[in-house]
């Protein structure tokens, strides 16, 4: 049986992966701020993913039981500045942001790379949007023009560099690393705005967390296609 660990569990997209993830009949860790937000049939796991000491006791408790990690998901992040133009974003809502979506993700991931080894196979999705982009932003993409937050969208573009980073490193091990772009979906984090739920995001993460033994690894990619970096 597969073990899978999933950041921001307890709403959006993240619950949605962690139901699924259980479906595939994965051992599924949820990591939530409010233990009675994780989705049945989950183990919760208390992991504010900005606290080092939390993540370290989440991967202590993993690898005392299974002494493996099959499946992360870096779910967990904020958007602090929409609505917010370039110009008007200061450098708090760049921290606040990069905290959470960036060191966050770091935190995590360091603590969770040994029981990812000892799996052979692991995955990492990394959520990210196609606002990271710059390659869109940068052709004029009407997606992209339409939200350009200037914490948010970056602090995803830094993800995504820390995918490449990770996959090439980590491949050695049967380790993959991808970039997913879930889509627009409704959620808290869009106000409920997006032509998907969170369900249907959730498609994308779920067939990276189960990529068989040639997996890709190193992509940035929606549910349709690979997106330029
Ligand atoms: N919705 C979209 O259209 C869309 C599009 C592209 C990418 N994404 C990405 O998909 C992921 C999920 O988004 P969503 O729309 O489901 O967002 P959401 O509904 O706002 O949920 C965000 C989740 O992140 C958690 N979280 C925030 N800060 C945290 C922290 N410091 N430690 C641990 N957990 C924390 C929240 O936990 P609490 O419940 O404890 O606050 C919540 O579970 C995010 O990475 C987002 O950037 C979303």
């Amino acid at each position: 049986m597969k073990i899978a660990l999933v950041t921001g569990a307890g709403r959006g997209i993240g619950r949605e992966t962690a139901r699924r993830l259980t479906e595939h009949g994965m051992t599924v860790f949820a990591g939530v701020r409010e233990e009675s937000h994780a989705p049945e049939g989950t183990r919760p796991v208390l992991l504010d993913v900005t606290d080092p000491a939390m993540a370290a006791n989440a991967a202590k408790l993993i690898g005392e039981e299974f002494g493996r990690l099959d499946v992360l998901v870096n779910n967990a992040a904020i958007c602090g500045d929409a609505g917010v133009t370039p110009a008007e974003a200061t450098a708090e809502h760049m921290r606040a942001t990069y905290e959470v979506n960036v060191f966050g993700v770091v935190t995590v991931t360091h603590a969770m790379i040994p029981l990812l080894r000892a799996s052979g196979t692991g995955r990492i999705v990394n959520m990210t949007t196609r606002l990271a982009s710059v390659g869109l932003t940068v052709a004029g993409d009407d997606f992209n023009a339409g939200w350009p937050m200037l914490a948010y969208n970056s602090s995803k573009s830094a993800l995504n560099a820390l995918t490449v980073l990770y996959a090439n490193e980590l491949r050695e091990s049967g380790i993959t690393v991808n970039a997913v772009d879930p889509g627009l979906c409704a959620t808290d984090m869009t106000g409920g705005t997006g032509n998907r739920t969170a369900a249907e995001g959730a498609a994308a993460v779920v067939r990276m967390a189960t990529l068989g033994a040639d997996g890709s690894t190193g992509t940035f990619i929606s549910e349709e296609r690979p997106l330029p970096w």
